[in-house]
């Protein structure tokens, strides 16, 4: 797999490609932050990191590229339980908005995985995610999957006498 890594942050989708055993290279990473992306860079030095607004790209850009895959983890605010599920509306939403309407124009891509958090499953953009992947023929599936199913620890409880969450 030829991969393009959109909101690469410190590289978690990077690590999990690597980690899966799957053979693919990550052709190029796209991030705004810049703290995250020394991070990246610190971890996959040898890796085109892009500091660009992803809702500034183009096409024409990506399809230069040549990949056949997109591994995303796009901003999680506008859907989480614990914010204000302004969905679509929220400014923070666009970009992925912008990478739905260039799919259909990315020649090569086979393969998208796009991870977000629970709550998602019930957005306007997941709506308009599987819109996209309808449009262009894609076959799809969704996950909804909890560290706990790998035994990895993720549970938290409150506990009164502390008065906090642990
Ligand atoms: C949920 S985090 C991704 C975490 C990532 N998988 C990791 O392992 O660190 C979302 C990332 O999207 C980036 N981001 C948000 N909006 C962006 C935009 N318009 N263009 C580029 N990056 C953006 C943020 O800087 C953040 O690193």
């Amino acid at each position: 797999m030829k991969v393009l890594e959109l909101y690469s942050g410190i590289g978690g989708m990077h690590y999990a490609l690597q980690e899966s055993g799957i053979k693919g290279d990550i052709v190029a990473a796209v991030d705004i932050n810049t703290i995250a992306n020394s991070v990246y860079n610190h971890n996959f030095p040898n890796i085109v990191l892009m500091n660009r607004n992803i809702q500034a790209l183009s096409a024409n850009e990506i399809n230069d590229l040549n990949i056949d895959t997109i591994l995303m983890s796009p901003p999680c605010q506008p859907y989480t339980r614990v914010g204000l599920k302004k969905d679509v509306l929220d400014n923070r939403s666009w970009s992925l908005l912008h990478v739905l309407s260039l799919i259909p124009q990315i020649k090569t891509l086979k393969y998208i995985l796009l991870e977000n958090v629970k709550g998602f499953e019930k957005s306007e953009m997941r709506n308009a995610v599987l819109k996209c992947m309808n449009d262009c023929g894609f076959n799809y599936k969704e996950l909804i999957l909890s560290p706990c199913q790998f035994g990895i620890p993720n549970r938290s409880c409150y506990k009164r006498e502390l008065g906090c969450w642990i």
